[in-house]
């Protein structure tokens, strides 16, 4: 047997296939289908009607974070067989696993130790008999060093000027974690450096980010995890080549590049000192990785302090779910009722409808992490899945959603599962505002939980040939995620939060989540079709359409 598919190496790694019993055939599975259909006519008015402390009682508090569930198509027996599915299929054992190093990616057989990043020092966690938390911090008070010497301007570009603007050159797990926190920590930010992010290999990315800069001011930081991702190399040669046009000299260089990356070697092919170089290691999944060296340009944006505050978030929920019961913890109750609509109701996505400008890159990063870590269609013993795995997630800010897509999520013919995320406390001091928005929030999970009746609308005196257009079902369900305010150590909390969703569901589903073999066939197929566009491959066959559209472009391009 190929042992990279044993799973039953490690203990932890998995509970259900050791006894063997797949998913579906599980008891606690049949007890939920069974459940099921005892429940799914049931509405959210008749199931507040019938528990008038429901409201109260359906919350749960970790991190810093109040979670309010209340609203979810459940009963209190079906959160209880909900969390019965998850210790049998060793939810608990699994997440130990993970927090001790053991080797739960098991198809590139590595370590996930994403929560590494935000151990104190004292804690030790072993990968092959090395404990990595000294070398965490390391790297942390490397970067840290580097931030405040660009933050104070004693880091100095090839011409002596100081740093303005920092360029994170990357994609994926390199890019949308530290946009989306740059985003959210803004009030935060050093007003005096600006933060800006190339990800697109459309050159237009490139030129909208520079246009207007002076390369002498300018760092870039090439994060990538292999630093051998096309569309990133490709743009960090366009910025080395601006860079040295601009400045006259390939020396320049030296000033104006660091990197961010697991792979030395790459690096210095690259031209970057290596001393220039803040380092990760494998057992971190690029879509995980926020809270290390990938998140260095969001240390210099808002200071190392407020850094180690967003860490320490992070420690504040990856407690939380080390330590509270299942059934008071907020990864696994989130987890669950996500499964319970994808694979009971047959909901496909899940919205995540932050009520915070802050938090307006929120959706994108989090369709990464959850998109990437659980689309899979085979399990962890390579064996066809014969139900369905990761929900499609999508989003927005709330209010400006609103005069979108909710009309959708009111009367469509689908119902879609909504994440709401506020704040209590507004960053902006604006009056008239921050009541606004929070009333927005509460009214559309209101409105989408109990909609709009034949009798109210009537009672209302609603035309009556109106009243079928007007009418909104309701029973549509919400989670309610509240937090004080929008500070480091929160928005820690809030990625922690959703990075263990994703590991409950992918332990309930028997996935692994945190490898990608999906998304290399199309960078092989670009590598091979760019090459025969420049002449430089053999034409290949493909299907027609492909062939079409080749020719097709090469004759509308032009020379
Ligand atoms: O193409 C997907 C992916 O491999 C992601 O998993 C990853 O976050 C991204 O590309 C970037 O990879 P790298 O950091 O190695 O450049």
């Amino acid at each position: 047997m190929d042992n990279r598919f044993d799973t039953s190496r490690d203990e932890g790694a998995t509970g259900a296939k050791r006894s063997g019993v797949a998913l579906t055939d599980s008891a606690e599975w049949r007890a939920l289908a069974g459940h099921f259909r005892s429940v799914e006519g049931l509405t959210l008015r008749a199931l507040f009607d019938a528990d008038p402390d429901r409201g109260k009682a359906l919350t749960a508090e970790g991190g810093g974070l109040h979670l309010d569930y209340s609203k979810n198509r459940v009963t209190r027996e079906t959160m209880r067989l909900l969390m019965e599915l998850a210790r049998a299929r060793g939810l608990e054992g699994r997440r130990d696993a993970m927090f001790r190093g053991a080797r739960i990616n098991v198809t590139e057989d590595r370590p996930v130790l994403h929560v590494a990043l935000r151990s104190p020092l004292g804690v030790e966690i072993l990968v092959d008999g090395h404990d990595v938390v000294p070398d965490v911090h390391a790297v942390l008070e490397k970067m840290a060093v580097f931030a405040d010497k660009v933050r104070d301007g004693s880091w100095t570009g090839y011409t002596g000027k100081r740093i303005r603007t920092v360029i994170n050159i990357g994609i994926g797990g390199s890019y949308l974690g530290p946009e989306m926190a740059c985003q959210a920590l803004r009030p935060f930010a050093d007003p005096n450096i600006a933060v800006r992010f190339v990800a697109n290999i459309d050159g237009e990315a490139f030129r909208a980010a520079t246009a207007d800069l002076d390369p002498a001011e300018t760092l870039f930081i090439v994060c990538s995890k292999t630093f051998t991702t096309q569309e990133t190399m490709v743009n960090a040669r366009t910025a080395r080549q601006w860079c040295i046009a601009g400045l006259g000299s390939d020396a320049a260089v030296a000033a104006h590049f660091v990197a961010v990356s697991t792979n030395t070697t790459e690096v210095a092919r690259f031209g970057i000192d290596p001393g220039h170089m803040f380092v990760f290691w494998d057992w971190v999944g690029g879509r995980y990785s926020l809270g290390s060296a990938v998140g260095l340009s969001v240390m210099i944006s808002v200071g190392p302090a407020r850094f180690r505050e967003m860490l320490a978030g992070f420690r504040d929920m990856d407690e939380h779910f080390q330590t509270a019961a299942l059934e008071q913890n907020l990864p696994v109750l989130i987890g669950s009722l996500g499964v319970w609509y994808n694979n009971f109701f047959g909901m496909e996505t899940q919205a995540i409808l932050p009520y915070a400008h802050g938090l307006s890159r929120l959706p994108a990063y989090l369709e990464q992490l959850q998109m990437e870590s659980n689309g899979k269609h085979v399990d962890l013993a390579g064996r066809p899945v014969t139900y369905q795995t990761g929900a499609i997630i999508w989003g927005e800010p709330g209010v400006d959603a609103q005069h979108s897509f909710y009309q959708l999520l009111h009367q469509g013919t689908k119902v879609v599962p909504c994440d709401l995320i506020g704040f209590c406390r507004s960053r902006a001091s604006l009056s008239g505002h921050q009541d606004l928005l929070m009333a927005n929030l509460l009214a559309q999970a209101e409105a989408l939980a109990f909609g709009r009746s034949v009798a109210k609308l009537a009672e209302e005196g609603a035309p009556s040939d109106q009243i079928p257009y007007r009418v909104c079902e309701g029973n549509r369900p919400t989670n309610i995620i509240l937090a004080e305010s929008l500070t480091p150590r929160t928005l820690g909390a809030l990625v922690a939060l959703y990075e263990h969703v994703v590991f409950t569901q992918g332990v309930i589903w028997g996935i692994d989540s945190f490898d990608q073999w999906g998304v290399e066939l199309g960078k092989v197929l670009a590598r091979r079709i760019v090459a025969e566009m420049q002449g430089a491959a053999p034409e290949a066959v493909h299907d027609s359409s492909t062939t079409a559209l080749i020719e097709r472009y090469l004759a509308m391009r032009g020379g």
